[in-house]
């Protein structure tokens, strides 16, 4: 059995006691914390930038897992880095020079993503899969939390399962939007590594219960 990784988003906790909500995830079993930086161009919403990274960074010792969905994401790959992102993910439709950005953040020590949409096929991948610490499948539309996971995208999983096989088999698979401990079981069987659950978790009476929920999926 593979060991599935939990990443709480915070986009659904309760900002008005942020270090409350990443103290009682920790507690609860997190693996990291995963950061949505929306900049109101690239997703109609706005939420979170570098000063709230760096106040996070204070309180808590997970990795902070920092998804960009914002344009133009070279731009601000340093300045999150030096707020504090362990893992900072830029979208494949949001740059022109992925194989540079990817290299900017490897270079400051950091481990690099590419984040898909649900219409962006997997292929687009095929030549920079091997530099990457992960890939982030969005299972929903970016934009904001709480909405329905899309079903399509599950074959997506498995077809970026088989590419990481092939070309990087140390790839960390990333599913993010809509996952809940109804379906965790699914994408956990076409390839998730690594849960991204927001509502799920903090919508939930315990978030332990729910993270013990979410982690227990077998992929046998
Ligand atoms: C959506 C974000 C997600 C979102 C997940 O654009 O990237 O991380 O917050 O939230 P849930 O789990 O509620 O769909
Ligand atoms: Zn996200």
């Amino acid at each position: 059995m593979k060991r599935i990784k939990i990443a709480p988003s915070l986009l659904a906790c309760d900002f008005s006691k942020l270090a409350d909500e990443i103290e009682a995830v920790e507690k609860a079993g997190a693996d990291m914390l995963h950061i949505d930086v929306m900049d109101g161009r690239f997703v109609p919403n706005i939420t979170i930038g570098q000063p709230v990274v760096s106040a996070i960074r204070k309180v808590t010792r997970l990795p902070l897992d920092v998804h960009l969905m914002i344009t133009e994401p070279m731009e601000h790959i340093k300045s999150f880095i030096d707020a504090g992102a362990d893992i900072v993910s830029i979208h494949l439709e949001a740059c022109n020079h992925l194989h540079k950005a990817t290299a900017m953040i490897k270079d400051a020590g950091k481990k690099a993503g590419i984040s898909l949409n649900p219409a962006t096929p997997v292929v687009m991948l095929k030549d920079i899969i091997e530099e990457l610490y992960l890939v982030l499948i969005m299972t929903v539309n970016p934009g904001f939390g709480g909405q329905k996971f899309i079903s399509s995208t599950l074959k997506k999983i498995k077809e970026l399962d088989g590419l990481k096989r092939e070309l990087n088999p140390a790839l960390m698979i990333e599913v993010d939007g809509g996952i809940n401990v109804q379906n965790s079981a699914s994408v956990v069987k076409a390839g998730a590594d690594i849960i991204v659950a927001g509502t799920a978790i903090f919508g939930s009476k315990s978030y332990k219960g729910a993270i013990e929920k979410l982690k227990s999926v077998r992929d046998e």
